[in-house]
């Protein structure tokens, strides 16, 4: 948890963030200040760090502690099926999510700052009874991540302004009545250059591809396949050191969803299984930069990088999207202009196709 620096009695405290961070703090910052950063995104300057104290909102573990205390099953094929009731739970956690990352789409334009994204995500997520689960999970600072150009993922809100055409992920999970549901989208303030609009589409369509071969029997490891094979073609390139996970009343856990070719024993699917897919695919290379935060993942070429999620639930005959978008969704142009599926993906059932024919049709 950070903790607010005491001010001593009655001497005037000086303003540099070095002397209110202490050693430690002075170090970061110089570490900051001569990092050879890839790109042109900088840090900026983060406001303290919320907490959620309406006794009405369930916290996870994590809260107070900023640790998750439950383990991992000990092989990674082990997979927990959820019950129906689980299952309820997770549709509505996923529908919040939704809900707090179209507002913070809305929000995205030039001049407006990360922070107040955030602090849009924040107030919308409690609105609706729900904790956001990014908030001091393994001592993250903010509610939701907001990955900029190069920012590959885990991008924290401060006081940057967006920039005409820059591309931002926003990353939005809550948690509602003891489950999670993950969801992000790709946002452009203002418009998109022609390298944007292709790299935009490009990852949606990789996504949407490697969704649409989720059903029970497929095995987890062949989604990597599907993305990689997709985006090779149209020059891109795959993240390798951040994945998909199992979710539920914890934030990660099993399955691992790799988004590049592999052959790891991670699982088959099965009806009850819940997880995300969320690719990360870049212009250059796929190399990461970590900066010194120990948060911000770049390109360590500073090329730019975008990527989607759903939580997914596994049927008996196909899947269903927890995070998909709603009738009041805003439509982006890669949805519109995709050739993989056209309008808004909702799931592969046939409820939730019948369902996106009903929504798709209406626009
Ligand atoms: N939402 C991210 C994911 O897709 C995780 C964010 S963890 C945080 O798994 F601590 F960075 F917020
Ligand atoms: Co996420
Ligand atoms: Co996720």
């Amino acid at each position: 948890m950070n903790k607010k620096k005491k001010k001593s009695g009655g001497k005037k405290a000086t303003r540099s963030s070095s002397s209110q961070k202490g050693f430690a703090g002075a170090l970061r910052e110089l570490q900051m200040n001569t990092f050879n950063y890839a790109g042109g995104v900088r840090p900026g300057q983060q406001s303290p760090q919320k907490i959620v104290d309406n006794p009405n909102i369930m916290k996870p573990d994590y809260a107070l502690s900023g640790m998750p205390n439950a383990p991992r099953p000990p092989l990674p094929w082990v997979i927990e099926v959820k019950t129906p009731e689980e299952i309820e739970k997770m549709r509505v956690a996923g529908r919040v999510a939704r809900e707090v990352l179209d507002i913070a789409g809305r929000a995205v334009k030039p001049g407006i700052t990360t922070e107040e994204i955030d602090c849009l995500v924040h107030e919308e997520s409690l609105k609706r009874g729900g904790y956001p689960s990014p908030l001091n999970y393994r001592g993250f600072p903010k509610s939701c991540c907001t990955s900029v150009n190069e920012v590959i993922c885990h991008g924290i809100p401060d006081d940057r302004k967006l920039k005409e055409g820059d591309i931002v992920n926003v990353d939005i999970t809550c948690y509602v009545n003891g489950y999670h549901g993950d969801c992000s989208e790709m946002f452009v303030a203002g418009e998109p250059d022609d390298k944007a609009r292709n790299l935009l589409q490009t990852t949606y369509d990789s996504w949407i591809k490697s969704l649409e071969f989720v059903k029970p029997g497929n095995h987890y490891r062949d989604i990597g396949a599907i993305i990689e094979d997709y985006i090779t073609e149209r020059g891109y390139t795959t993240v390798r050191n951040f994945c998909g996970h199992g979710i539920g009343s914890v934030f990660h856990t099993n399955p691992s969803i790799l988004h590049y070719r592999n052959s790891e024993p991670n699982g088959q699917m099965a009806p009850g299984h819940t997880f995300t897919i969320e690719p990360m695919i870049c212009e250059g290379t796929a190399k990461v930069l970590s900066w010194p935060d120990n948060w911000t993942a770049t390109t360590a070429d500073g090329g730019r990088s975008a990527q989607f999620e759903h939580t997914l639930l596994i049927h008996p005959d196909g899947v269903e999207a927890f995070t998909c978008k709603t009738e009041d969704s805003p439509l982006q142009f890669w949805e519109k202009e995709s050739k993989v599926f056209k309008g808004k993906w909702m799931g592969t059932t046939s409820k939730a196709r019948a369902r996106a024919n009903e929504l798709n049709s209406i626009s």
